[in-house]
């Protein structure tokens, strides 16, 4: 099931770094394509394509928050460059914000295989789209599918969702306060969060959440076991066909049951294949990123405790701040992998068709020339034209409910745990350096007792 959203494929790989073979492998292909080259235009244009370096993933020691410091060099020097990704192919890179931008809504790219296979060595960047599999879909397709989507996550109907979620984070702010210090807040707090508003938006049965949730954050643990992973995923979408047969007969008002409803008005109803993909879709998009970005914007404000104070001092200042957290922070971490389908200009760069392009948003979001100063976290800035949820046809279609999530998060937490603080050093933190989605593996915390 990982295969659904492509979110979690790489959550298991423990090596990316290690590109050797695909560089290798990449090399091989070239020598091979060379030699095969008759065409005097041919080899001239592979003299012009420049030469791959290994695909940028390791961060710089003691700087959590920043993107491999090589985009930096690229943004300036080459921002559209060749990289060799573990997944065993090149690709182009698109480092600025411009053509990150440009190349996000240029309908020649598909998404076939995103958002970031790139990374997963061995990966199968050509295996068929499961139908409902929105985020693969292309064209008229995907613009079908997810027409019918959209009414289900206005700014309207997902702030309409605010005291389900403000209920959610205190009950679980009681919760901590009541058990032992320290806590782990992506544990206890932020993992569990977005899973039960998923299963509200979803129609799960409260009696079945508690199960469900523990299925997906077996799903979307780094270091599940590969078995494991396997069962619940199963289990996951065995479950979801269930909830889905009951609501054909018996629909009630939540977004499966409007969108069975919505299929069968159009003439074109959803087949219970499409229905389990889109609902397996909603729930590893939704769950794995908000909940990473949750536990990784308390510890960024830690880091910066004069900006923490800020907010603290000033909740209005929450909504540019959630945006400037999802721009500094960029936790699809190793950017979007698009497919070209007809040959493209991008900057100075030619992409051919069948090439590989990887829209390396965190490093757009670091271009100076679209926020000043753009390595510094700055809570009052305007940041709302940031990348953190894509560009484009597939721009990400739950941000509205991600916003109202992270806002009431940071309007509660630090207000009802003023003393809230990590219980260890920033070195004993680890971090999700290879999975697709960026966070922490656990965020320790402490506070002082009423
Ligand atoms: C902070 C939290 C989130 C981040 C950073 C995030 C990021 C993204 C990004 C970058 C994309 C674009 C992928 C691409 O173009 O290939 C995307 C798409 C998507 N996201 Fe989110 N997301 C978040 C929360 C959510 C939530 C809460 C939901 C809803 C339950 C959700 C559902 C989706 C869906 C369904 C798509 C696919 C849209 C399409 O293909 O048309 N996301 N997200």
């Amino acid at each position: 099931m990982t295969d659904v959203t492509g979110m979690t494929d790489a959550t298991d790989v423990t090596d990316v770094t290690d590109v050797t073979d695909a560089t290798d492998a990449t090399d091989a292909t070239d020598a091979t394509d060379a030699t095969d080259a008759t065409d005097a235009t041919d080899a001239t244009e592979k003299a012009n394509v420049p030469t791959a370096k290994p695909f940028a993933t390791t961060r710089a020691s003691g700087c959590p928050f920043d993107p491999p410091p090589e985009y930096g060099a690229l943004r300036a020097e080459e921002p559209v460059s060749r990289a060799s990704c573990p997944v065993g192919t090149d690709a182009w890179v698109v480092s600025r914000y411009e053509d990150v931008r440009a190349a996000l809504s240029d309908p020649r790219l598909s998404s076939r295989a995103a958002p970031s296979t790139h990374i997963v060595p061995n990966a199968d960047l050509h295996r068929p789209i499961a139908p409902g599999s929105l985020l693969h879909m292309d064209g008229p397709d995907h613009t079908r599918l997810r027409r019918m989507l959209t009414s289900e996550f206005t700014v309207k109907k997902m702030r309409a969702l605010r005291p389900f979620v403000q209920r959610l984070v205190d009950e679980h702010i009681d919760a901590m306060l009541a058990g032992p210090r320290p806590a782990d807040l992506y544990r206890d707090f932020a993992l569990p969060i977005p899973s039960l508003v998923i299963c509200e938006l979803l129609g799960v049965p409260p009696e079945d959440r508690d199960r469900f949730q523990e299925q997906t954050t077996v799903l979307i643990r780094v270091g599940s076991a590969q078995e494991e992973v396997e069962r619940a995923a199963a289990e996951i979408e065995e479950f979801i066909g269930r909830l889905i047969t009951a609501k054909r007969t018996a629909p009630r008002d939540d977004l499966l049951s409007r969108l069975i409803q919505r299929g069968q008005d159009s003439g074109r109803p959803f087949s219970q294949e499409e229905l389990v993909t889109l609902g397996v879709t909603l729930l590893i998009a939704g769950h794995e990123t908000t909940a990473n970005m949750i536990a990784l914007s308390a510890l960024a404000l830690f880091r910066h405790p004069g900006q923490l104070a800020a907010l603290r001092a000033d909740p209005a200042l929450v909504t540019p701040a959630i945006e400037e957290l999802l721009r500094y922070l960029t936790i699809l971490q190793f950017g979007l992998l698009r497919y070209a389908t007809e040959d493209i200009r991008i900057a100075d760069a030619t992409v051919r068709a069948g090439d590989w392009l990887v829209a390396a948003l965190s490093s757009g979001n670091r271009d100076d020339r679209a926020f000043p100063g753009a390595d510094r976290l700055d809570l009052t800035r305007e940041a709302g034209g940031h990348l953190a949820f894509g560009y484009g046809a597939h721009q990400c279609l739950g941000q509205q409910l991600a916003r109202v999530e992270l806002e009431v998060v940071f309007t509660t937490l630090f207000q009802r745990i003023p003393t809230l603080r990590p219980a260890v050093p920033l070195e004993e933190i680890r971090f999700k350096d290879d999975a697709l989605v960026y966070g922490v593996r656990a965020l320790p915390v402490t506070w002082d007792p009423r």
